[in-house]
């Protein structure tokens, strides 16, 4: 029996791949590479020396969805694809309610079809929206604030509707915090396209001399430095989260929700000040206005308590690892993975 991974060519989906791999499961990509590129999917295989099945499809495409399921006995879905760009769900939200939930809404009818009735759901800390209370728990208000935190709340509502209706399937919901860093190999990362909006991959693109420098959105926050503060967390601790997420529904019903983040808030400049001793790069950067959207939310960071007490996982990797990794992967791909099918990405 095989897990079905939707978006396993992207950032948090290959390195899940990797981990799942790594764990002997069989594992079928299905991915539309609309953000990704398939040399993701080489590496993986590179790196974890298996095989697996990778279907170029796009979750609206019902007919070929259906034959995945068809060509293929899934056991469970670890569902990654969707669009994860704030700001461009603000300019574009139609695009991405039509992806995101449709998208969600075309695999649950194809896993009811074929009785497939174990989920993880790749959600967000965007669904809190500025609540302001920190630590943030699974139970702390929902209140998303743009687009994109919208699709993410209206899923996990949508998948709880689910449940309501045939409880036989089990969802967990996994809202992540900031995922940063790549594999140790440095052959799989984060490969964002064009300018990239996170303040990770923008740090790693001025160190390898491909932005001048890093501008600081806002240094007048209530908090240690006056910089933003982030919950970042290592993308193979978070991948190794989403094992965790499976084994649990296999034998446990229901809808639940898990933050995957360390309890630990660095700001901006600690970041910078981590990267630069890390790596003994330097960092310039300059102190520009807040960006709009983040002045609400100025200080956020996990209570990860629930997933270590019900999970049994809980992140081992520190922030010098989180920079480290980074480094490599961009040192090692300074132009992101080669553009070897040039078609799957727009031009950067
Ligand atoms: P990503 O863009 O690297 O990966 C998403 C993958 O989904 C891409 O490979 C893309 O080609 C694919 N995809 C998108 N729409 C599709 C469709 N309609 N059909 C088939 N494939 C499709 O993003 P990521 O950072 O790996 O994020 C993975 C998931 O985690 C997303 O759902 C995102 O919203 C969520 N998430 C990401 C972050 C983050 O900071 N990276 C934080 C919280 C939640
Ligand atoms: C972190 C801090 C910025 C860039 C994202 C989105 C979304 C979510 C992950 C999906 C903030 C500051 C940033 C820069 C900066 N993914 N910054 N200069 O704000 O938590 O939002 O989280 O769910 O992508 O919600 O992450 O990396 O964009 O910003 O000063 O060039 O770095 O102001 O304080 P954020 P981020």
């Amino acid at each position: 029996m095989a897990i079905l991974v939707t978006g396993g060519a992207g950032y948090i989906g290959s390195h899940t791949c990797v981990e799942l791999l790594n764990e002997g499961y069989e594992i079928i990509v299905l991915d539309n590479l609309s953000n990704s590129n398939d040399e993701a999917l080489r590496r993986v295989k590179e790196i974890t020396g298996k095989q697996f099945k990778a279907y170029n499809v796009d979750l609206l495409d019902k007919e070929h969805v259906t034959d995945v399921f068809r060509e293929n006995k899934i056991d469970s879905v670890i569902h990654f694809a969707g669009l994860k760009a704030v700001g461009e769900s603000v300019s574009d939200p139609l695009s991405y309610y039509k992806n995101n939930i449709t998208g969600t809404i075309t695999l649950c009818e194809v896993m009811q079809q074929y009785g497939v009735k174990k989920l993880v759901f790749s959600s967000s800390a965007t669904v809190y929206g500025t609540s302001g209370n920190v630590p943030i728990t699974e139970e702390t208000h929902l209140g998303a604030t743009n687009p994109y935190g919208r699709t993410k709340q209206m899923i996990e509502e949508m998948l709880r509707d689910v449940y309501r209706s045939d409880q036989e399937w089990s969802i967990a919901l996994l809202r992540y915090f900031n995922p940063i860093g790549a594999h140790k190999t440095g052959r799989i990362g984060e490969d964002p396209n064009g300018i990239p909006n996170n303040l990770m991959p923008y740090i790693s693109q001025v160190a390898v001399g491909k932005r001048q420098q890093l501008q600081v959105f806002g240094i007048d926050y209530p908090t240690r430095d006056g910089t933003g503060v982030r919950d970042y967390i290592h993308v193979v601790d978070l991948a190794a989260g989403h094992i965790k997420a499976l084994k649990k529904i296999q034998y446990a019903n229901g809808v639940d929700a898990y933050n995957l983040g360390t309890g630990k808030g660095y700001s901006v400049l600690e970041m910078i000040n981590a990267f630069e001793r890390a790596t003994n790069q330097t960092v310039p950067y300059c102190i520009e206005e807040r960006r709009p959207g983040d002045a609400a939310i100025c200080l956020c960071y996990a209570n990860p308590s629930k997933a270590k007490r019900q999970l049994g996982w809980q992140p081992i990797r520190g922030i010098d690892a989180m920079c480290e990794d980074t480094w490599r992967w961009q040192y090692n791909n300074p132009n992101g993975y080669e553009k070897v099918t040039k078609t799957n990405k727009a031009s950067k």
